[in-house]
């Protein structure tokens, strides 16, 4: 598995182009099941989920045409999707297994071929992650489900999914994705209320409309989509990742750089930039993105709780404990989101973090410097914490099983060894 070595305590200096968001690309990739006319994404992240997503569309008979480089400048690939000839409504655990995320598949199934079997996802990581919602909102629309053989058997009544009016009892981005594209094909009007509101549930709307539906209030909590017949081909260019440039807006601060982020949106990312006031990092919005720096030298510590859009998001908490971990002074922060995100809590103090555990919060108490160490990487998040960590450490860390990184972030070792990062990735052979 491969590993990456960094050498820290240098600042990072010069510009990062964002790549398109993978928590986007995830969602618009399963919206091309919704037509039999071809969906064209633009600007899509090169990312082993996207893979995995391409070949799980790929098993159910989905036509994809690839093309671009590999993460060319600021346009990313481009990918052609055809569900013109489906030829299996079933989405295999051993794919499903590598990313819960394929359960996107099960409402624009279950909407335009009226059943579905899809894998229950199964945990991961950072918690058991259930799919109850999903299963309860596509039931409101009239489909019988059934679990069996951890299968998720899904049919919609003869005459199809009917509109139908679902509160979530708890915001789910995912849950929110799969019944606004479910309902876009039922019959009626749909509510979604206590919708989730993260932007990427507005670029998917975005594209949703450009294939047809009619879609209302998406990026607030009360969406309205009234269903269509079909939807039609289009072509749509993936938003930028805000979580993606959080985290190089922390590397700048960890290791007193100066980093423009280009095609980064403040907006996405406010709850962040609002934390960061007090911390003594100045974020400057430009023509292209916005910069990233601190005012002054000192980092000071904050406290952050972790909460739905527009909230600070979890995404970033395992990014705002590296950057804490170095600040003077304490940090209280709180992950409301997961049950269980500090895996790179005992990484972090191999390094030489001071961080104790209570619950669902964590104290940080900021130390002058971190040493490099050995560290494991544990999920996609973490993961990239410990790599924060490692480029504003003394001496030398290295990163082991670095594949959970490569899920979520396009290029890192170039991105950042453009801007002074000593990086490495070390191919491990075996
Ligand atoms: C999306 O996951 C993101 N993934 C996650 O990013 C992100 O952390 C999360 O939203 C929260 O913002 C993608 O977009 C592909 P949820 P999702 O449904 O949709 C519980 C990353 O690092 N829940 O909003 O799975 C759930 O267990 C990943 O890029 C239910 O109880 O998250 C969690 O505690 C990690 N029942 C909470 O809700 C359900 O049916 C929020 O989950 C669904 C969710």
């Amino acid at each position: 598995m491969d590993k990456l070595r960094i050498r820290g305590g240098r600042p990072l200096i010069g510009d990062i182009q964002i790549s398109g968001a993978k928590n986007a690309a995830l969602p618009l990739l399963a919206a091309c099941l919704l037509s039999d006319e071809t969906l064209t994404l633009t600007n899509l992240p090169h990312l082993a989920d996207i893979s995995t997503m391409a070949n799980l569309l790929a098993q159910h008979g989905v036509d994809i045409r690839l093309n671009g480089d590999e993460g060319a400048g600021s346009q990313g690939r481009t990918i052609e999707l055809n569900a013109g000839s489906i030829t299996s409504l079933e989405a295999p655990y051993d794919l499903v297994r590598k990313m819960r995320a394929s359960v996107l598949v099960l409402g624009p199934l279950v909407a335009r071929f009226g059943q579905a079997k899809v894998s229950l996802p199964g945990g991961c990581a950072i918690g058991p992650r259930p799919v109850d919602l999903h299963i309860k909102g596509l039931q409101a629309m009239g489909a019988q489900i059934e679990i069996e053989g951890g299968y998720v058997l899904a049919k919609a009544p003869a005459g199809g999914l009917t509109g139908a009016e679902f509160v979530f009892p708890q915001v789910s981005v995912g849950a929110t994705e799969n019944l606004m594209m479910a309902a876009c094909l039922a019959k009626g009007q749909t509510t979604l209320v206590n919708a989730a509101r993260e932007p990427e549930i507005g670029d998917l709307a975005k594209c949703l409309i450009a294939m047809g539906a009619v879609i209302e209030g998406a990026g607030t909590d009360r969406i309205r989509i009234t269903g269509v017949d079909r939807l039609h081909a289009a072509t749509h260019e993936v938003v930028g990742d805000r979580i993606e440039a959080g985290t190089y807006a922390m590397a700048a601060a960890i290791t007193g750089g100066d980093l423009h982020l280009l095609g980064g949106k403040l907006d996405h990312i406010r709850a962040v930039a609002t934390a960061l006031v007090p911390a003594e990092v100045v974020f400057q919005e430009t023509e292209q993105g916005f910069r990233v720096r601190r005012a002054n030298g000192a980092l000071h510590g904050v406290d952050v709780m972790t909460e739905p859009f527009p909230g600070f998001p979890t995404d970033l908490q395992a990014q705002m404990m590296s950057l804490m971990c170095v600040a003077q002074g304490a940090s209280m922060i709180t992950e409301t989101i997961f049950e269980n995100r500090f895996m790179h809590v005992p990484e972090l103090m191999r390094m030489g973090a001071n961080i104790t555990v209570h619950g669902s919060s964590a104290l940080v108490r900021g130390v002058p410097k971190l040493t490099g160490a050995p560290v494991m990487a544990t999920d996609l998040r973490a993961s990239v914490s410990l790599v924060l960590a490692g480029l504003a450490a003394e001496g030398e860390t290295v990163v082991n099983r670095i594949y959970h990184l490569d899920r979520g972030y396009e290029r890192i070792e170039q991105k950042l060894s453009a801007c002074g990062a000593d990086m490495e990735r070390l191919r491990e052979t075996s």
